[in-house]
């Protein structure tokens, strides 16, 4: 077991109606203007965008707007954005959406506190040393950057997807109201439930330092998601479940299930950042996409906590060896993401990279990770471009 430390500053207001509250919580943060930031249309359809501008608007509070974030959100309109709000004398951003939203809120945010490009943070250039509060008024169960470190962006030349993560960016508050994410087309919850997922898996599976606790918090976490999701699939408007699957969604990312281990794998995260870079792809139906053949390439180093998920997580029965037992787990995770649709490879996924593009991507997920990444097996440029083969599914 390692020493950590835990710090989860965020707010979480939860429940039916939460989002009733918005105008309140901006307020107590005693800020002088609001950006409103929103994505490509869904809360404008759903009336949330009306009935927040209201709660703003009885508090008294002053904001301005700007919607347009896309999925594997870009640095275009981060740059957009930081003008708009040094023009406008911004000191708060609302962030309206999900993971995307949240992430070009966060970045806005960077943008605003310092007088540098906010690029150089992703580019692994520098450090930030300040950041503009944001809430959050959450829409979908997936990233968990409602309460994470972490900010993912996209530079629209090259199609370069990287994540920087600082405590001093954690959202101040979330509003999590689970009847907003009813209106998610039916792989947007798929794909939010494996992002779920993977933000536990990935700290899972590591041999080096464990704890009990941590680990029995894990497995509790990921079987909830699990039959949640099923759930879902049969029934998209049942509450509990929706539920489940948004506290889920916070709780997989904001360190609850890290404590204790060296800080996880994150390497299928790595692998698929760089497909959501090339093709654009959603960010958990590109994890699930991955994870198998990743989980086969790393097994041997790993073997004891395969074989554990498989029996605490998948429901494998004891008896084997326990690397009978870690195959029968990974395929049993397999035959899960394809009972809520989800891909268990890259032409399942819909894309088809040559080899050219299959190494690209493996020189830049090893760039990106300053050459090697890993815990449950440290990966190397060679071993990244050898999982993109196995995942290609042809
Ligand atoms: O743009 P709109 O119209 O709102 O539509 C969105 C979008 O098309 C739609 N949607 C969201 N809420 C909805 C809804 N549609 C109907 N009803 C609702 N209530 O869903 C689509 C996906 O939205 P997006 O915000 O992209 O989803 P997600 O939360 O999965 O975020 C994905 C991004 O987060 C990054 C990913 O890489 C990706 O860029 N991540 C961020 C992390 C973090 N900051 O901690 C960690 C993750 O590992 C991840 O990398
Ligand atoms: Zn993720």
């Amino acid at each position: 077991m390692f020493n950590f430390s835990y710090y989860t500053p965020t707010q979480v207001v939860f429940g039916r109606d939460a989002e009733a509250h918005t105008g309140a919580l901006v307020k107590a943060q005693g800020c002088k203007k609001v950006l409103i930031h929103y994505g490509g249309g869904s809360v404008v359809r759903s009336g949330l965008l009306g009935r927040i501008k209201a709660s703003l608007d009885k508090e008294g509070v002053t904001y301005i707007e700007l919607g347009g974030v896309v999925p594997n959100p870009r640095l275009s309109l981060v740059y957009q954005g930081i003008e708009l709000c040094k023009k406008e004398g911004v000191d708060f951003i609302l962030a309206v959406g999900g993971g995307s939203v949240i992430d070009s809120s966060k970045a806005i945010a960077y943008g605003l506190a310092e007088d540098a490009d906010v690029w150089e943070l992703y580019d692994r250039a520098r450090q930030a040393k300040a950041c503009l509060p944001v809430g959050v008024v959450l829409t979908i169960a997936a990233a968990g950057s409602e309460m994470s470190n972490s900010s993912v962006i996209t530079k629209d030349e090259g199609g370069v997807k990287r994540g920087y993560n600082n405590d001093i960016c954690r959202p101040r508050f979330a509003i999590m109201n689970p009847e907003l994410t009813a209106t998610l087309p039916p792989y947007q919850t798929a794909s939010g439930c494996v992002d779920i997922l993977m933000h536990t898996m990935e700290r899972y599976f590591t041999p080096n330092g464990t704890m009990d606790l941590t680990d029995s918090l894990a497995e509790g976490l990921m079987r909830t998601v699990m039959s949640s999701a099923k759930i879902l699939r049969d029934d998209p408007k049942n509450y509990n479940a929706r539920a489940e699957v948004m506290w889920a969604s916070s709780l997989s990312h904001n360190g609850l299930t890290g404590c204790g281990t060296d800080g996880g794998d994150f390497a299928t995260h790595g692998l698929e950042h760089e497909m959501g870079g090339m093709f654009d792809v959603a960010h958990g139906a590109g994890l699930a996409a991955i994870w198998g053949s990743w989980a086969r390439y790393v097994l041997e180093s790993c073997t004891p906590r395969f074989a554990r998920f498989a029996r605490k997580v998948m429901g494998i029965a004891d008896g084997g060896t326990e690397r009978e037992a870690a195959l029968q787990g990974i395929a049993a995770m397999e035959e899960f993401f394809r009972s809520i649709e989800m891909p268990t490879n890259m032409k399942e996924l819909g894309i088809a990279p040559s080899e050219e593009e299959l190494r690209t991507m493996a020189h830049m997920c090893s760039a990106a990770a300053g050459g090697k990444k890993g815990s449950a097996k440290v990966l190397e440029e060679r071993d990244m471009l050898e999982i993109y083969r196995m995942a290609l599914g042809e």
